[in-house]
């Protein structure tokens, strides 16, 4: 396969996707299969950094393979697995951590952002170290490119540092990895507050999109965003957050530019924006959740589909771990 290859991977923290991991992150995972030989992951032992009850935690990697499958990962195309079944991301990781510095460890700013919100003594080690197993995930893969946010910059250059460490103290062994900037990757914002991100975590779940939540009360959610007092339907995300917000999300998902909606809305309101834009959504939402319930009716069936995967992800995963022991002298 002469193609780049590409390794991303989602955390099964939350029931559902919302729509910022989809036109954020998933809907470009879908289309690099056309272009790239990808590897796509659910990361339950990054899970595990923080508390998890284990009954929850099955449950939401099933339903986050299931979502997956749903918006469109193809697991005759993309290796689609599940991490905790490809041993060597946790052996790889240990390697990888007595090469890096605890200095260099420490200077990782979103252990430091999510451990001052825990308590930095109620922290756990793995949170700490989480950084260095994403590492692994990615150079066990020998992957060519890493699709990554602006917030994920840090750990992709910790790993292209570890890489070209062990390649420079043991002879070449990995590819260094590079960032891959997606094209038309939309940045989602919270609908009550559009400066924000949406996210899980938001404080507000009127303005957060769940993908497996009735579509009727996204709809509703839709309906009541925070938009701004002018009246004009214009993309200005700099003096118009909300409107702009919805005109990105209404683009990605009807497949129209925003200047092409902002004609069809030139004479129109804020209102009737909502209203059809709630619309698309139910579209969306309706036929993407009988998919994922047609998934989890046959877990037996899923969970060969992700045993195939994480077999083919394993044959490249124990290749690359038997070099780097063998250059380590085990
Ligand atoms: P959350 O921020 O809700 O905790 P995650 O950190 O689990 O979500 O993100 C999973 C993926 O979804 C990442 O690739 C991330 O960049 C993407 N993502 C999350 N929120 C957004 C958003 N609001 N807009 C665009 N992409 C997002
Ligand atoms: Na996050």
């Amino acid at each position: 396969d002469a193609r780049l290859r590409v390794l991303s991977g989602i955390q099964p923290t939350a029931d559902s996707f919302h729509l910022g991991n989809y036109l954020g992150a998933v809907r470009q995972w879908v289309r690099l299969q056309d272009t790239h030989d990808t590897f796509y992951m659910v990361v339950d032992l990054h899970a595990i950094t923080v508390e998890q009850d284990p009954k929850v935690l099955r449950e939401r990697t099933r339903a986050s393979a299931a979502q997956l499958l749903a918006l469109g990962v193809d697991p005759d195309r993309s290796a689609l697995f599940v991490q905790s079944q490809v041993p060597e991301h946790a052996q790889l990781c240990w390697v990888l951590q007595c090469l890096t510095g605890f200095g260099e460890a420490s200077r990782m700013t979103q252990f430091k952002d999510k451990a001052t919100k825990q308590g930095t003594d109620r922290a756990s080690v793995g949170l700490f170290t989480y950084p260095i197993l994403q590492a692994a995930d990615i150079l066990v893969y020998q992957a060519n490119a890493v699709p990554v946010g602006e917030d994920q910059r840090q750990h992709l250059e910790l790993s292209r540092n570890l890489a070209q460490r062990f390649n420079h103290r043991f002879g070449k062994t990995f590819v260094v990895p590079e960032p891959y900037i997606v094209a038309d990757t939309a940045k989602i914002f919270d609908l009550q507050d559009p400066e924000s991100k949406m996210s899980k975590s938001a404080s507000s779940q009127n303005g957060l999109i769940e993908l497996l939540d009735d579509p009727k009360r996204s709809a509703k959610k839709i309906r009541s965003a925070v938009t701004d007092t002018g009246r004009e339907i214009v993309f200005d995300p700099e003096h118009k957050a909300g409107v702009s917000n919805l005109l990105t999300i209404y683009s990605a998902l009807a497949g129209r530019s925003t200047a092409e909606l902002e004609a069809a809305y030139s004479d129109k309101g804020y209102g009737d924006l909502k209203k059809d834009l709630a619309e698309v959504l139910v579209q969306f939402v309706t036929p993407f959740q009988e998919r994922v319930r047609s998934y989890l009716d046959d877990v037996a069936e899923l969970d060969k589909v992700l045993a195939r995967g994480a077999e083919r992800a394993r044959a490249v995963a124990s290749e690359t771990l038997s070099l780097v022991y063998d250059r380590i002298g085990f």
